[in-house]
């Protein structure tokens, strides 16, 4: 029997109006644009502003451009997964909103939950959905609202995240040089104690107290998360290129998760490939957390082409972290 693989047909990604520039940060925190530069590569990021509008309406947004773009109605679509880690309400599932908001009524909807590397592991999960030969149309979405936790007066860490949303449409194909090919995945829950929100969760539930204290926001201890994230998303890369058989002449992009500029830089070492090859989005829009990836996806759709050879990459919260290889379908 023909393998059938889940080919991504489609990407559209959306980010606010709004744009947060370093020099606008210098006038809120202590810092300064060129040690932004140097220790992150992050210039501005785009910031969602208006009562009311959450993770969901950035998603939706990119759900609709997608469906314009790919010709699609949205009935037609079987099934919507959203990554976030910022969503609407603690329940229901920001995806369930966003099915209802762009008219997906025939088709079911949940949300996943892995950090930063929640679109990579999300577009496995979903491929497995189109790979079993049940489903036609999936759209996976990575899409964050980080400013909705962010403590503005930290400045190690409001001067890293951003806002915005991704969607890529999946679609099973049998052809050989189309589709996701494999991936490595790891996670090690013990490395939740450098990055994590400390109240709002079962654990500790809001209080007045948790608010005064500061506790619904980004927690992170920068250089314990830095050290992993370089050696981690590396060591995935690496692998799922050997697991393949791909040598780096044969890797025609790597999409990297875009947290700080020099973790990619390690990763881009390790597999010895060319700067020329790696999807760069950091310096426009921070680091958006699930949306990072499929934001890169979206920049540089122009420039991919059918056949090409892409290593996916992620490293954050959890930890979790991995890689996946996929061939360019159109
Ligand atoms: O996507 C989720 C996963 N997250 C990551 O992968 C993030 C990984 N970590 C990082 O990217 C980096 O650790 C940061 C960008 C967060 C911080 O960069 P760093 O080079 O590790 O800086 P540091 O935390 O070691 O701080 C160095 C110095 C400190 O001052 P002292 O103690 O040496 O006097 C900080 O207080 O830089 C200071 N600093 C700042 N200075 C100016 C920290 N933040 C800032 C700032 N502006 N915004």
């Amino acid at each position: 029997m023909t393998k059938i693989r889940a080919a991504i047909t489609g990407v559209q990604g959306y980010v606010p109006e709004y744009v947060l520039t370093n020099k606008e940060l210098e006038k809120m925190v202590d810092t300064t644009d060129e040690w932004i530069m140097e220790r992150t590569g992050i210039k501005e990021r785009h910031i969602l502003k208006g009562e009311g509008l959450g993770t969901s309406h950035m998603a939706a947004e990119a759900v609709k451009g997608l469906l314009a773009k790919t010709n699609t109605k949205p009935e037609e679509i079987d099934l919507i997964v959203c990554a976030t880690t910022t969503p609407d309400f603690v329940f229901p599932a920001t995806a369930n909103l966003v099915a209802d908001m762009v008219g997906a009524k025939k088709s079911f909807s949940f949300d996943t939950q892995a950090a930063c590397s929640g679109f990579l592991y999300t577009l496995a999960t979903a491929a497995q959905y189109i790979e079993t030969g049940r489903y036609k149309k999936v759209i996976v979405i990575g899409a964050d609202k980080m400013s909705s936790i962010m403590d503005y007066t930290d400045r190690a860490t409001c001067i890293i995240f951003g806002d915005g949303a991704g969607a890529v449409m999946l679609e099973p194909t049998t052809e050989e040089n189309a589709g996701l090919m494999d991936f490595v995945f790891q996670s090690d829950g013990a490395g939740w104690v450098h990055l994590h929100q400390k109240a709002g969760g079962s654990r500790r539930p809001p209080t007045a107290e948790t608010v005064a204290q500061r506790q619904h926001f980004v927690y992170q201890e920068g250089q314990a998360v830095f050290k992993q994230a370089v050696v981690k998303m590396a060591e995935a890369s690496v692998e799922v290129m050997k697991r393949n058989q791909l040598t780096a002449e044969q890797v025609h992009w790597l999409c990297p998760h875009q947290a700080n500029k020099r973790i990619v830089d390690a990763t881009v070492k390790a597999m010895g490939i060319g700067q020329e090859k790696v999807m760069m989005t950091i310096e426009k829009f921070g680091n958006t957390t699930n949306a990072t990836l499929p934001l890169n996806l979206w920049d540089y759709e122009k420039q991919i082409k059918k056949g090409d050879n892409l290593i996916l990459a992620s490293f954050g919260g959890g930890f979790t972290w991995g890689a996946i290889y996929l061939k360019w379908a159109y």
